[in-house]
């Protein structure tokens, strides 16, 4: 069994797709482990995105990721780092697959409405960057 950190952003929760993001999820069996709404600090932004700190879109992202509510969770699911990022679509929604999330929501390459672990050690630090290990179930 996998775990991956999934997270709802700013545009997402304000546009209202919590609930459409989590059916889809919940429709391919992904199951919840852990959820929380929370709202980043431009600071706590930065220290989850650090490894993009040399990008150009670095502070934009931040700010982005810091202007509103996000719903945070752990899905867990065998196979559940791809299924994710395969229901997800590609980063930029322009090259997203046909009835991926980014496909059908986003509405440009910051504003993508979902953000995925892309591998077992980036999911682990990421979960731990959210949640302790009692939130988490199973
Ligand atoms: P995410 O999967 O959360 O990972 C990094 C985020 O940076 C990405 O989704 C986008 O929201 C944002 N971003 C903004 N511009 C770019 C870009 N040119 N390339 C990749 N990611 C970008």
């Amino acid at each position: 069994m996998e775990s991956t950190l999934s997270i709802i952003k700013p545009d997402g929760v304000a546009r209202g797709l919590v609930g459409e993001v989590i059916r889809r999820f919940e429709g391919a069996g992904i199951k919840i482990a852990a959820m929380k709404m929370i709202h980043m600090s431009k600071q706590e932004a930065e220290g989850f995105y650090a490894v993009h700190k040399d990008k150009p879109f670095f502070d934009s992202l931040t700010d982005f990721m810091s202007s509103g509510p996000i719903v945070v969770m752990v899905l867990k699911g065998e196979n559940v780092i791809k299924k994710n990022r395969e229901l997800m679509g590609a980063t930029n929604f322009k090259e997203a697959a046909p009835g991926t999330i980014r496909a059908d929501f986003a509405t440009d390459i910051e504003k993508n409405v979902v953000h995925g672990s892309d591998a077992p050690e980036t999911a682990a630090t990421e979960i731990a960057y959210f949640f302790s290990q009692l939130e988490i179930k199973g």
